[in-house]
């Protein structure tokens, strides 16, 4: 049976677990979520590494045969010192998802949007200019998109929703871009919302890509899969918005210290 660990901040990359379980739906899942330390999006990459670090470990005295790091921030800054620590692959958000924006972009230039840790890494910037010379990425930190995602305002007709989205994405706008990451595990819920003040840009789901690549690399597995999972703060506030981000009903979680 082939057993995919997945680790996140909190619920958001539940959105990850998504693609996971459309494009491999007869792999086995583990996915924890520290929500006792979200978010990771406003900390140092040190912390984020020592939490990552922690995460990995919970996940692999599991057995896991892979390892999906959900979370853009951590994917961002700790995947040199998860793959030193772990015996099994470990692959991240940042690169598949840089080189899907890479080939879809006509122009060459690209935003990637994404929280403050995620944007001062540099990491996305880094992978889309190492997959394609010459880009011109246009990074951008949009920390409110995440407490919207949350709390469900994610309609494109609700005017906080639109005029946030705005307020962020018209520099990207008036810059050009033709291509958009969308760079943290909250923002594939306000797609719609992100589209429409982007008209005509393409927007590149990390979730989707890194699904896709875990899929041809590890294939699909064979069913029937088992999913579980795992938190570090008491369950209640993930099981009320899981859902939502998984598009399944998830009804248990287990409360850890890792
Ligand atoms: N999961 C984080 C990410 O994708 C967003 C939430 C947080 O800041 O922890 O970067």
């Amino acid at each position: 049976m082939f057993r995919i660990g997945i680790f996140d901040s909190g619920v958001g990359g539940l959105t990850v677990q998504r693609a996971v379980l459309d494009a491999l739906p007869g792999a086995d899942t583990l996915y924890l979520g520290d929500t006792a330390r979200v978010p990771y999006g406003t900390k140092s990459a040190e912390t984020v590494t020592q939490y990552s670090l922690r995460n990995a470990r919970f996940l692999a005295r599991h057995g896991i045969d892979v390892l999906v790091v959900a979370c853009n921030t951590a994917s961002a800054v700790a995947l040199p010192a998860l793959r030193t620590e772990l015996t099994v692959p470990v692959i991240g958000v940042v690169d598949p998802g840089a080189r899907v924006a890479a080939r879809a972009s006509r122009t060459g230039r690209i935003g990637v949007i994404g929280t403050q840790g995620t944007v001062a890494s540099g990491a996305y910037q880094a992978a889309i200019r190492r997959e394609r010379p010459g880009a011109e990425v246009i990074a951008r930190a949009c920390p409110l998109f995440v407490p919207l995602a949350e709390e469900g305002w994610t309609d494109p007709a609700d005017e906080v929703v639109r005029g946030v989205a705005r307020r962020y994405l018209s520099p990207l706008a008036g810059a050009g871009i033709d291509t958009l990451v969308l760079g943290c595990t909250h923002y594939p819920l306000l797609a719609a919302a992100i589209g429409a003040e982007l008209p005509g840009v393409t927007l590149v789901d990390s979730a989707a890509a890194v699904a896709a690549e875990v899929r041809a690399t590890f294939g699909g597995g064979a069913g029937p899969a088992d999913h579980r999972f795992f938190v570090t703060d008491a369950p209640e506030k993930f099981l009320a918005v899981a859902g939502r981000f998984l598009g399944r009903p998830v009804t248990a979680a287990d409360h850890v210290d890792v």
